[in-house]
């Protein structure tokens, strides 16, 4: 059973005044509250516990270590990936990302270079076998990367830096989304795959149009097209239960900030032979096998990514936020979290000049639980979201980093309303009626 004003009691900031009324958070997408749950073991970590990890071998150390590798095994479990080796910490999803483009894009330039030289041999390259080995490096002079017009700008600026570096062995392209904010489905994806593509980057969720995509298809699709594919799970994870062996992704990434957990930490989960296959992202500490000034050679999987000491109390609070998650249980924080959405985007059709943007279906549909994006009338988003504010109501305003997609929608900006497990029904009603109050102001 989903006890709401139980839950509420493990946040203490949801019970704080500010401007003289009772705080209404719906900047959730942006960042969400964190649970006493995650606050305490955070806080009893560094009093009786703190040293720094893998290297000890004193006892602190040890403890320390077994906490941030528990961690990884909670991350595992919690998007159900095969092995813990699977699981690279970051320090959120854009340095997930960053990491991937970097790697990947590096490993393709390389690789393509090799693959222009009659008979070369690359340690990378060896690791494929060698038909598929041809297939991915054809003679070519260009690799496509693919991004969606939905995309947050980590999903695009890394992207854009790796092609520049590149030196225009890999470009970028973009997914077109209908108006209603939707990718091309099905056979309709065909067209945008070609002998060149290699890697398709996306949201599962918008963050602005909280569009849900159907991701499994779209990665069946990529993967008969011999495209592998990175998820951008920032807007999915705290709300929806993953499978990266379900969804055969190739890279998955989100950050902890979003979901209870605290600052600073994230997750890249990729397939095994990936990870093993790809170059180091940075070098220092922690990730190498051997240095020397000949020669150096690098750690396996995961530790190859994770150059210097990683933020090991946040690792515990990450899994210390899943636990909590777990603990109410994913189906019926989704199930909450679809009434809640459900109820906003159904009182919202009650206001006078409302556009709220993103699938149609969605007003309809039970499967929804992302973010709203809406304006009223001719009211700037900036003066909306301010004057909500002094309601005791927080939104999000602007662009939310998605300039391309504003771009697309011919607006510079929306309303955002972004929910959590801990929101309520009532707090909604307040913010419809916030709404109604600043629009009669305009
Ligand atoms: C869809 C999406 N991707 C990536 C990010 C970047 O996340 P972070 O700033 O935690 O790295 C966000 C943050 O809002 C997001 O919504």
């Amino acid at each position: 059973m989903y006890d709401i004003s139980k839950v509420r009691t493990d946040f203490p900031i949801l019970s704080r005044e500010v401007y003289g009324r009772p705080l209404v958070y719906l900047d959730n997408a942006a960042t969400t509250q964190k649970p006493l749950q995650v606050l305490d073991a955070m806080r009893e970590e560094y009093l009786n516990v703190n040293a720094n990890v893998h290297r000890g071998v004193h006892y602190l150390s040890q403890q320390a270590t077994d906490l941030h590798e528990a961690a990884r095994e909670t991350v595992r479990r919690f998007i159900n990936a095969r092995k813990t080796e699977e699981i690279v910490f970051t320090r959120g999803t854009t340095e997930a990302i960053n990491l991937v483009a970097s790697s990947f894009c590096q490993w393709l330039t390389l690789n393509s270079q090799l693959s222009d030289r009659p008979n070369g041999t690359l340690a990378q390259a060896r690791t494929l076998r060698s038909a598929q080995r041809d297939a991915f490096f054809r003679k070519n002079s260009q690799y496509e990367v693919l991004v969606t017009d939905m995309e947050h700008h980590s999903n695009i600026v890394p992207w854009q830096l790796e092609a520049q570096r590149s030196g225009g062995k890999v470009i970028v392209r973009h997914l077109p989304i209908s108006d209603d904010g939707q990718l091309p489905q099905g056979d309709e994806l065909d067209q945008y795959f070609n002998e060149n593509t290699r890697l398709l980057s996306l949201a599962h969720v918008s963050n602005v149009l909280g569009t849900v995509n159907p991701i499994a298809d779209i990665i069946k699709k990529a993967h008969e097209h011999g495209v592998a594919v990175l998820v951008d799970a920032a807007q999915s994870a705290p709300h929806i239960q993953l499978d990266v062996q379900q969804l055969d992704c190739d890279f998955l990434a989100f950050s902890g900030h979003k979901m209870y957990g605290p600052t600073g930490i994230g997750v890249l989960y990729g397939k095994e032979e990936w990870l093993e296959r790809l170059p180091p992202y940075q070098g220092g500490g922690e990730m190498i096998d051997r240095v020397s000034w000949d020669k150096t050679t690098f750690e396996r999987p995961p530790l190859k990514f994770e150059a210097g000491t990683p933020d090991y109390v946040a690792t515990h609070g990450l899994a210390k936020a899943i636990e909590y998650m777990e603990s109410l249980g994913m189906e019926n924080i989704e199930q909450h979290e679809r009434d809640l959405t459900r109820y906003c985007l159904e009182q919202m059709q009650t206001i006078p000049n409302i556009r709220i943007f993103g699938p149609m279906f969605n007003v309809q549909c039970s499967m929804f639980n992302g973010p709203v994006s809406f304006l009223v009338g001719d009211i700037h988003h900036l003066d909306m979201g301010t004057l909500l504010d002094r309601l005791g109501i927080a939104v999000r305003t602007g662009h939310h980093c998605a300039q391309p997609l504003m771009n697309r929608l011919g607006i510079t900006g929306t309303v955002r309303a972004s929910f959590a497990l801990y929101n309520t029904k009532e707090e909604i009603d307040r913010l419809v009626e916030g709404i109604n109050r600043v629009s009669k102001m305009f």
